[in-house]
């Protein structure tokens, strides 16, 4: 919810800032349906792309109140907003710190200031919570001074920072590291596929309608979970998809890859549409892209298409076929709603400052 756009100003003494830049990542195999809502544990692995030049830059800084009740603020491309998650995230930021010994983190006398900037469509299924709570997660984390855990090229369960982002959403954590990763159904034990520069793979997005989506995720992989009768199927069937993509990814065979994605991409919207009532995220347009992209593949394109929980249709494609692909799609659903992304890197600091 909009608040404002005061300016922002730290009355309080600040014990740290950090910013951090994360790309959004897209998901080849799909993570729907969680095994836990607290802690956002998924039910299912997933295997994602992170991309270049696409995604949110945050900074956090830490403030120590003596005299009221501290409350967090989260200022987003200027404006100010209220916002759920974010405030689970950095509660439970604080909790794991008091709990390590920080008194300092004592609920009600440290509060944070969010400021953040987004590049992609907020809320719309363009996978903006996964930039966004990666660099608010890193950022929070950095700015109490503590190193970066997925600086170190091998993320095992166990990454407090992981389970930190993991709070504010599922599919965030893969942003963490770049290129394609794997994220077991554990929700924290992360694998890098394939550094970014190692496959030059490109998706080519389409926009459909960048406007809010009706029902978040999160409500979404619930309702699926407890009343669509594909569901457990879904769960079931998944760990062949993700070995078997793995295994495509390994082989560097964009063909096999491309076929598992379309069938897991298909495989979560037919649980979604099963569910009551039904979620339908695509719109008649988003099927009309899909209907090009297999004329595309008749005339000899390796292209495959991919939807997440929105309208928006993104295609896989070798990074030297996207421009045509584009030009293709511009001419029909028009220049401005297509854009060409790359595989793009991890998450990472670009600013600290300790005042303590
Ligand atoms: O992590 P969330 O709550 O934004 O859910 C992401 C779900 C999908 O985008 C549909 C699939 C995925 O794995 O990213």
């Amino acid at each position: 919810m909009s608040l404002s756009s005061r300016s922002i100003e730290h009355p309080s003494h600040s014990l740290g800032s950090a910013s951090a830049a994360a790309s959004v990542n897209i998901a080849l195999i799909k993570y729907w349906g969680k095994a836990d809502v607290d802690s956002n544990r998924p039910a299912v692995g997933s295997l994602s792309l992170t991309l270049d030049e696409w995604g949110s830059e945050t900074t956090v800084t830490w403030l120590e109140k003596k005299e009221s009740r501290a409350e967090h603020r989260f200022i987003l491309n200027g404006q100010e907003r209220l916002d759920s998650k974010v405030n689970k995230l950095l509660t439970h930021l604080l909790q794991y710190a008091e709990a390590e010994g920080h008194s300092w983190a004592k609920q009600g006398q440290v509060s944070a200031v969010v400021e953040s900037k987004n590049t992609v469509p907020t809320a719309s299924g363009l996978a903006s919570s996964a930039s966004g709570m990666a660099a608010l997660g890193l950022a929070a984390w950095s700015a109490l001074g503590w190193p970066n855990p997925s600086l170190n090229n091998d993320i095992h369960g166990g990454s407090q920072l992981i389970d930190l982002v993991r709070i504010g959403s599922g599919s965030a954590v893969r942003s963490l590291k770049g290129g394609l990763v794997r994220l077991e159904s554990d929700g924290r034990t992360m694998t890098q596929l394939c550094e970014r520069d190692e496959w030059s793979l490109a998706l080519v997005i389409c926009i459909v309608d960048p406007g809010p989506k009706a029902i978040s995720s999160r409500e979404g992989m619930e309702r699926t979970r407890l009343t669509s009768p594909y569901y457990d199927r879904w769960v079931s069937s998944h760990p062949h998809d993700l070995n078997a993509a793995t295994e495509a990814v390994n082989e560097r065979d964009l063909g096999k890859l491309g076929e598992l994605m379309e069938h897991s991409t298909f495989k979560m919207h037919a649980a979604m549409w099963s569910a009551k009532p039904p979620l339908r995220y695509l719109k008649a347009k988003s099927l009309m892209i899909l209907d090009e992209v297999e004329q595309l593949r008749s005339r000899g394109s390796a292209a495959w298409a991919t939807m997440d929980a929105g309208p928006h249709v993104k295609i896989l494609c070798e990074r030297s076929e996207a421009a045509h692909i584009a030009t293709h799609m511009k001419s029909i659903i028009g220049q401005r709603s297509v854009l060409i992304r790359h595989p793009g890197r991890a998450a990472h600091i670009i600013g600290e400052k300790r005042d303590v």
